[in-house]
């Protein structure tokens, strides 16, 4: 049985293409899904790939991940800086965690820089654009073979 990888996707970010482009580039969500999966797919992975602008969607999603994927790839788009929430849901799931940006979230307003999520998580990829999530599907790969 292959691997599952949850990539979770937060509010705003089904704008994607159209949504201030100098700052999240001009791939739409869909051409970021498509990398996810041709990138699971190198490397063995099985990618379910979602994204919701209701944060206790989110939160149920998480939930329904235990015992059924082995890692957790988020983008939390600005619930990452607002929501203890998703914290405490990832934190309950133990799960390994990679938190994904696709802008640098450190180059830009002060409210970005604080993040509820990176404290529980691998690591944390922001400014690469859609290539953090590429990066972050290879990381679990190599977290998931040992
Ligand atoms: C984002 C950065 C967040 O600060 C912002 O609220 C987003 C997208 C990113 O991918 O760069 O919606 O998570």
């Amino acid at each position: 049985m292959p691997h599952t990888l949850l990539v979770l996707n937060g509010p705003n970010l089904n704008l994607l293409g159209a949504r201030e482009p100098a700052t999240y580039g001009h791939e739409t969500l869909d051409d970021i899904a498509a990398i996810c999966e041709r990138t699971g797919a190198e490397h063995g992975l099985e990618i379910d790939f979602r994204q919701t602008n209701h944060e206790g969607q989110l939160i149920d999603w998480i939930h329904q991940a235990r015992g059924r994927c082995a890692g957790i790839l988020i983008n939390p788009a600005a619930w990452t800086h607002t929501s203890v929430a998703i914290r405490d849901a990832l934190a309950a799931v133990e799960l390994p965690v990679i938190e994904v940006h696709l802008s640098n979230v450190h180059a830009r307003e002060e409210f970005r820089r604080h993040s509820f999520v990176s404290g529980i998580a691998v690591g944390v990829i922001a400014g690469l654009g859609s290539d953090g999530y590429r990066a972050g599907i290879r990381h679990f790969s190599k977290l998931l073979k040992g």
